[in-house]
């Protein structure tokens, strides 16, 4: 009753917002009624080094979520740091938002910056913690049929990942720590039990390989990548037996070639789906950026061999196939940009492949990013004040519509 309900209204979000719970059939996501999931949407950061989600200074939730449905949006990667439950779980409790604030921003700008969040969400209650402001986002999201993706970021919260030389890049680096990740994977999927946006959870955010300085001896390697990754994809699924899970590759999540195939050096796994309790919940995630290919097919071909065969069909060199959504892609939101070979080339294949994504990034600023407080994005959809797009020709003419063909509209 409730899908054909959603089916029976006018809106496109109504359309690709079909309930859950969702599992995999072959390259597809579907839900018990056989609805295909597809998504279209973007990044919004709550991973950052006071783990309050982004923006909320500027603008209310609602409006926010308002901007992502007027251009037909159905999903938002949030994500989060294993810092921030490592804290609830040590300390007792979650901290409320003012003393986050003012941790990291200092007493005279954290407190600032958090009355103007109370004055732009005045249903906060003073005493909020950043855990319930990760609950009002999921709650406005589920009112307005959104989908939550929650994605551990890093471990210890901060921005990620410029370089290899952060201490988050790969299991056992210096803050890194397996135990405590695999723990936070199993606390976030059972708290997002009660968020009935939540549809999905990711393992991890670009692993990589540490610099030589940090690197404390952890093989990278698909061996230690698979007994980690599987042992992550278990404490989250015997926490919220409902989610989907997302794997990432290696090389900041741009090969995932291994994972499906071994026409290649190096595959030392055998990734059997049938042995796994989570089997039908695998989806891979892929990541995105411009690297200088301006040759749109050389362009396809590289993604194809690294991440989309996995697609399928099945083949000799294609041993398992496996939906696929690309979590992170992005550019400076300006009207060159949006024209450039990269955005033109993405903008056509996506939808092609009939994949999902996420784009990389909701807001024009951060509370503070790498030491500068108030940080511009210039790769934000939205302005600095999160009040307008950055860049309208690049929503209406280049997003949008591409919102719209992936999604079937
Ligand atoms: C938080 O504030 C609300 C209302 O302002 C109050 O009802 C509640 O008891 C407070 N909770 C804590 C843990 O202080
Ligand atoms: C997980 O990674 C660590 C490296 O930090 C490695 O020592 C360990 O063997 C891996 N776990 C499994 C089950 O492969
Ligand atoms: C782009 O790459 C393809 C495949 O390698 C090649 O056939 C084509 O000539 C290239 N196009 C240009 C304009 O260089
Ligand atoms: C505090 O905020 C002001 C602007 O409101 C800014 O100029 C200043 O740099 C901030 N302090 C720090 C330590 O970043
Ligand atoms: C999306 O598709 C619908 C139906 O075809 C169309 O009316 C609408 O203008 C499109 N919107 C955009 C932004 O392309």
């Amino acid at each position: 009753l409730l899908s054909s309900l959603l089916c029976a209204l006018p809106s496109y979000a109504a359309d690709h917002f079909f309930p859950g719970p969702f599992s995999t059939d072959g390259r597809w996501m579907v839900n018990e009624a056989g609805n295909k999931l597809t998504l279209a949407g973007v990044n919004w950061p709550g991973h950052g080094d006071t783990m309050v989600p982004e923006g909320l200074q500027y603008a209310s939730i609602a409006d926010t979520i308002d901007k992502l449905k007027s251009i037909g949006m159905n999903v938002i990667r949030l994500t989060w740091a294993v810092q921030m439950v490592d804290e609830i779980i040590d300390n007792g409790g979650d901290k409320d938002i003012k003393t986050a604030f003012v941790d990291v921003l200092g007493q005279t700008n954290g407190t600032a910056v958090w009355q103007a969040v109370m004055k732009q969400n005045p249903s906060f209650s003073p005493n909020i913690t950043r855990l319930q402001v990760f609950d009002a986002i999921a709650a406005e999201c589920a009112k307005q049929q959104i989908y939550v993706h929650l994605d551990n970021h890093v471990s210890k919260a901060g921005w990620c990942c410029d370089d290899d030389d952060d201490g988050n890049a790969w299991f056992g680096d210096e803050h890194f720590d397996t135990t405590k990740w695999k723990r936070a994977l199993g606390y976030m999927a059972r708290h997002g039990k009660s968020w009935p946006s939540l549809m999905s959870m990711a393992l991890r955010n670009e692993l990589r390989e540490p610099s030589f300085n940090r690197r404390k001896g952890a093989a990278v390697n698909w061996n230690t990548w698979y007994g980690n990754m599987t042992a992550g994809a278990d404490a989250i699924h015997k926490a919220n037996p409902d989610l989907l899970i997302f794997f990432s590759g290696l090389g900041f999540d741009s090969q995932l070639r291994q994972i499906f195939s071994d026409d290649v050096s190096g595959r030392d796994i055998d990734f059997d789906k049938s042995k796994l309790a989570y089997g039908n919940k695998i989806v891979l995630e892929v990541h995105d950026y411009d690297m200088g290919e301006s040759n749109c097919t050389r362009k396809e071909a590289k993604l194809t061999q690294n991440a989309f065969a996995a697609l399928g069909p099945k083949s000799p060199q294609v041993k398992t196939v496996f939906p696929l959504v690309m979590s992170e892609w992005g550019f400076a939101q300006q009207a060159d940009q949006y024209q450039a070979p990269f955005a033109s080339c993405l903008r056509n294949f996506l939808p092609k492949q009939q994949v999902g994504w996420m784009t990389w990034v909701l807001g024009g600023s951060y509370y503070i990013r790498s030491g500068v407080q108030d940080y511009d994005e210039t790769w934000g959809l939205l302005d600095h004040t999160w009040t307008s797009w950055r860049c309208p020709e690049c929503i209406l003419k280049g997003l949008a519509p591409m919102v719209n063909v992936t999604l079937g509209n």
